[in-house]
């Protein structure tokens, strides 16, 4: 908090335009055509959303958009991108899920849990174009398939990843930086590389860990 009023003091012009970046740019997330919004969400600088007519992206509680780099501990190249741009598409984000300059484009469903952490990813469930066919002088006109993908409650999304058509990523799993997730990774899990792989399973914490303690889910603004 001291810091914060240190910085208005120090800063007043980019204290105010962080503020009203910060107040527009929900404003515009919140009465885009397409979305529905559970609760407040934060902005934190612009994004890229892209939703086809009777498409819906749905928001959870308390869920961050940061799309400016400013204030993060690592590189946004990217605003955060949201799109679901065919026919029938849908992205879901939980309650308490923070995405960082991550482009989630659905070309069939999307599905972030609550409370995820997702930096500076790439989740895409089509590829974009078809593959194996004989016409290939015509694969820019091709649009290729879709497999949806699941992100589980809790996952940790490192930098940089791809996540691949298809994919589910259990709960609590962690995806280390700079992997391509081809195939499902279980929960409780770390896995890293290019393909991924499981390089730990930490489910066993489950056993010795105090099952009793509260849970964060219903926490309110
Ligand atoms: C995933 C991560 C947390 C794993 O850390 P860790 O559990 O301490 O992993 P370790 O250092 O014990 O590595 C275990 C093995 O996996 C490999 N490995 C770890 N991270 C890897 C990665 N991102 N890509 C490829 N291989 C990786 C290690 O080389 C090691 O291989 P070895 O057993 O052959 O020596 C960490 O590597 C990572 O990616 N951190 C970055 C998270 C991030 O993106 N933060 C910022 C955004 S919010």
């Amino acid at each position: 908090m001291f810091e914060r009023l240190k910085f208005c003091v120090a800063h007043p012009c980019f204290a105010l335009e962080r503020l009203l970046s910060k107040t527009l740019y929900r404003w515009i997330v919140m009465h885009t055509r397409g979305i529905m919004a559970e609760g407040p969400i934060r902005v934190k600088g612009r994004p890229i959303i892209n939703i086809a007519p009777g498409n819906h992206i749905r928001i959870g509680r308390n869920v961050t958009l940061r799309s400016s780099n400013e204030g993060h501990h690592a590189n946004v190249y990217s605003p955060v991108k949201l799109v679901a741009d065919r026919p029938g598409a849908e992205i879901v984000i939980g309650d308490r899920t923070i995405i960082v300059g991550t482009c989630v484009h659905a070309y069939s469903a999307i599905r972030i849990g609550r409370r995820c952490m997702i930096g500076a990813a790439q989740i895409l469930d089509g590829s974009g174009h078809d593959l194996c066919f004989p016409h290939v002088e015509r694969r820019q006109e091709t649009r290729g398939g879709a497999q949806p993908i699941a992100i589980d409650d809790d996952a940790w999304i490192g930098m940089g990843v791809i996540i691949l058509p298809g994919v589910t990523i259990g709960k609590g799993s962690v995806i280390g930086a700079g992997s391509v997730v081809t195939k499902d990774v279980p929960p409780y899990c770390v896995a890293a590389g290019n393909p991924a792989r499981v390089i730990k399973d930490y489910s066993h914490t489950l056993q010795e860990a105090d099952v009793t303690s509260p849970s964060p889910e219903n926490d309110a603004e």
